[in-house]
Order: C-alpha cells, then structure tokens, then sequence
C-alpha cells in the first residue's frame, strides 16, 4: 500500500507548476506528497511555490521538507489542493477526516481552484460510509446532544478517544470528534449540508461534489478519475 501511496504522490507533481499556491493535505498519502513536492523545490526544478498547510502535521512536514509556508490570508488564491481521503464513491464524494483535521481540509480544499486527491485502491467503495464512520467536528460543550441528535438519520455516534492522551481527541482548533456510523448514505451533499446545520456543530467529514481529480494508486498502475 505505501507504494500505491508513494506512486499517487509522484502523479500529482505534474500538477505543480512555478508561481503557484499549493494547498496541502494531511495523512500518509499528503505526506508522501510534501516531501515530493519538497524535493523538487530544493533542487530548483520549481521556483516560487507556495504551501498552505491543512494541519501541524502537514506543516511540520513541509517546513522540514523545505516547502515555504504562508497562512490563507496572505494569498489571493490556491492553485491547487493535494489531500488523501479516506473513502472516495463512483461520483468521487470522499470521506475524509480520520486525521481529525477536516474543518481546515475542507476549509483550504473547498477554495482551491483544482482539488486533487490522492488513494490508493482500498479506499474506493460503493456508497460512502461503507467502511469508515463519518468524523464530525463539534464543539466540546455540545457533543453529547450532537450524539444523540445524529440518531434521527439511523446513525449511531461514538465520541473519538485519544491514544497518547488520556480522554477525548481535541482537535487543533480546540474541539471533540465524532464519529458517526450511518446504516446509508443516500444523498452525500444533502447529508453534508444537513450535518453542519445541526447546532454546534463546526464541520463534517462528507466532501461531497468537490474533488476535480481523483488519481488512485493500483497494482496496474496510477489510474485517473476526473469530472
Ligand atoms: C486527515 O484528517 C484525513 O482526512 C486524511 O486526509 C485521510 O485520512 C487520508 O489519510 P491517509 O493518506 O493516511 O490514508
């Protein structure tokens, strides 16, 4: 599998060109991509490019890997955003978020002018929610309300635990997750919307109608999937 990761990762520099701004994702698969992208710069085969990281993870990482760092209030616009998913359907609606750092994913990814995402092949399903739960973002004060109030899409919730810490994941924007099971997702961009307008909560992890290029990474070979 890392190799698929490392194969999609190499695909997605021929989308970087000089003078552009680079949103970059966070997980294995963007990592993979970072220091690719990092590499590159370095040996001057591209000139002013600009990173906006989705997380301290991705941020450490490009900083580490000689990739210059700017904040989204310092740009007119993102060229291009390169993230992982950690389930993509037919239509290309992912869900994202096992990192826990959705809110800024979907935050940098929704405003790029292309949005390409990077998997290899055991992340593509046929209805989304078949494998992985879906994360939502919710303030601390709320979660236990959100976890009962998701119950009315035949869903059930399960607050995220941290593992090197005692207690609930706090996210970086200072919040708990949720991960919600749905028995079916009929509808990912009206489960989306109805998700976020449940009060307090800050973002979920459907990306629904919005990547422009999925590559997926497969033992034949890079494979493309595009609007
Ligand atoms: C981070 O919050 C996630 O959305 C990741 O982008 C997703 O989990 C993919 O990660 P991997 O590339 O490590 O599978």
């Amino acid at each position: 599998m890392e190799e698929l990761k490392k194969a999609v990762a190499r695909e997605a520099l021929k989308f970087v060109e000089d003078d552009m701004v680079i949103g970059l994702g966070t997980g294995s698969t963007a990592g993979y991509f970072i220091r690719y992208l990092g590499r590159l710069i370095m040996e001057e085969e591209l000139q002013d490019v600009y990173a906006i990281p989705t997380s301290y993870q991705s941020r450490l990482l490009a900083i580490e890997s000689g990739v210059p760092v700017v904040g989204l209030d310092e740009v007119d616009a993102i060229d291009v955003a390169v993230d992982g998913a950690d389930e993509v359907d037919p239509n290309m609606n992912l869900i994202k978020g096992r990192g826990a750092a959705l809110t800024m994913e979907k935050a940098i990814e929704y405003r790029a002018g292309t949005f390409l995402v990077l998997v290899d092949e055991s992340k593509l399903v046929e209805r989304l929610g078949q494998k992985m739960p879906v994360p939502i973002e919710v303030i601390p004060q709320v979660w236990r309300a959100v976890a009962e109030e998701v119950e009315i899409f035949n869903a059930e919730a399960e607050l995220r635990m941290a593992a090197r810490k005692d207690g609930p994941v706090v996210t970086e924007n200072g919040n708990f997750i949720l991960d919600v099971r749905f028995h079916r997702i009929a509808d990912p961009l009206d489960l989306e919307m109805e998700l976020n307008n449940i009060p307090g909560v800050v973002e979920n992890g459907i990306f629904a109608d919005v990547a422009d290029v999925v590559l997926v990474g497969t033992r034949e070979g890079v494979k493309r999937m595009e609007r």
